[in-house]
């Protein structure tokens, strides 16, 4: 087998390729203190680990093109004094080595380093106005290259937002990637199922979200890709509530939107069951329109496909059913034109999914809903959320139903990742079991 080193380096290879002549830099993130001492957990940034693998803050990856293509890492160095404290570093030498590098350098030394890797480059591209800080350290090196223009050396006159090539390149994903995401769905797909049996009614959303979070770090995920979303009655009608802290009700329907982060990569999950194990008629009618919806959308993700199809294919059940259910009056066609759907549907019906659970890459090229191409990645996920205070039949009130799993672009239409029960049948007879 490959190592991931390998890996890394041919994916750097590419990007050097796209990229022709010129330089890239491309930093992790920082560290972020929470308050005094204490920091947030640690979470490298996406497009730096997507090009190296190395996980430890305080890091750069440059990417020098031309007819030397050079891959360089700058790092921590080795720190016995911090590694008592924080734990192992690799160090330049060792990192150089480990993650199939060219050259490493400490990363105290990238201010002086960085000028002379950008001497009679024709280009620089970076992550531009993400981070002030570091437009500002950017404009530095350029400044210390032009200062020897009598020399005869010049500098960068072309800048690039580096994210032209990175996202379309982290659009779509290779074998290696596929692989981890499907650990991700695996593990969450479990925590929803771990998060069924044990919802009843006298419980707490606080409770449901501790199974979820056990669950998930029980089978090796980092975490949570993001704040776990557990919201009964009409919290569901909430699109991001994140309290999680009411008593769960006989009668509720209660909408979890969960889900976990393994090897960089996340998950993005939602069901929606009765607290007490049995869909009422109008729950049940409810959630069946929103399975529908699911899976027409699901049903227009091929490649060739745009990307917009889904949506459209989900508002167009929504709305039919919206209309049939009574909480919508008029004729179709006239309440989707109006845009009518939305008091009741107000998202869309997905997006790009991988390392970020809202991921890198455009949904429309040159002012079109791109098509999809095997290998794209992206959630399927309506919704339908009727409020308290809407004038709608009582029965119908306090519902929020969302239906999410994640599919990826396969080269004859879809492939769904994440299987946690979802048919009013299978739902039932999972939370009696
Ligand atoms: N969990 C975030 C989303 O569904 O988009
Ligand atoms: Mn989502
Ligand atoms: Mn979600």
């Amino acid at each position: 087998m490959q190592p991931d080193s390998a890996i890394y380096r041919a994916r750097r290879q590419r990007v050097i390729d796209q990229m022709g002549e010129g330089v890239m830099v491309i930093a992790t993130a920082p560290e972020v203190a929470r308050n005094r001492d204490t920091h947030y957990p640690y979470r490298h940034d996406s497009y730096f680990y997507w090009l190296t693998g190395f996980a430890e803050p305080e890091a750069v990856v440059v990417l020098v093109g031309g007819r030397e293509p050079r891959h360089i890492l700058f790092c921590r160095e080795r720190n016995e004094e911090r590694e008592i404290w924080d734990g192992f570093r690799f160090g330049p030498d060792a990192a150089r080595e480990a993650f199939a590098f060219d050259e490493a350098f400490a990363y105290g030394t990238l201010d002086a380093e960085l000028p002379r890797l950008l001497e009679n480059q024709p280009q620089l591209a970076y992550i531009i106005g993400r981070d002030m800080a570091w437009d500002a350290k950017v404009v530095g090196w350029l400044n210390s290259v032009r200062e020897k223009a009598r020399s005869g050396v010049h500098a960068p006159s072309r800048l690039v937002d580096a994210r032209i090539w990175l996202d379309e390149m982290r659009l779509v994903k290779d074998g290696h990637e596929l692989a981890l995401m499907r650990r991700a769905a695996e593990i969450s797909g479990g925590a929803h199922r771990a998060a069924m049996r044990a919802t009843r009614p006298g419980g707490h959303e606080y409770e449901i979200e501790a199974e979820l979070l056990s669950a998930f770090r029980r089978g090796g995920a980092a975490g949570p890709a993001y704040t776990s979303i557990v919201a009964s009655g009409a919290n569901a009608c909430v699109l991001h509530y994140v309290f999680n802290d009411k008593p769960l009700k006989d009668g509720d329907l209660i909408l979890i939107d969960a889900a976990a982060e393994f090897g960089s990569y996340a998950a993005d999950i939602t069901r929606t069951f009765p607290v007490n194990g049995r869909f009422s008629a109008a729950q049940k009618d409810a959630y069946e329109l929103v399975l529908a919806a699911q899976a027409a959308a699901i049903g227009a993700v091929r490649p060739g496909s745009l990307w917009n199809a889904p949506h459209e294919a989900a508002v167009r059940v929504l709305t039919q059913g919206m209309a049939d259910l009574g909480l919508l009056r008029g004729e179709v066609d006239g309440l989707i034109e109006s845009e009518a759907y939305k008091r009741f549907y107000m998202h869309r019906t997905g997006h790009w999914l991988g390392m970020d659970v809202h991921d890198a890459g455009e949904y429309k090229l040159k002012g079109e809903w791109r098509p999809l191409v095997p290998g794209m990645t992206l959630t399927v996920e309506p919704g339908l959320y009727i409020r308290p205070a809407d004038d709608v039949p009582e029965a119908f009130r306090n519902i929020g139903i969302r239906i999410e799993d994640d599919v990826v672009v396969t080269e004859t239409g879809c492939e769904v990742l994440t299987t946690p029960p979802k048919a009013v049948a299978e739902i039932e007879a999972w939370m009696r079991g």
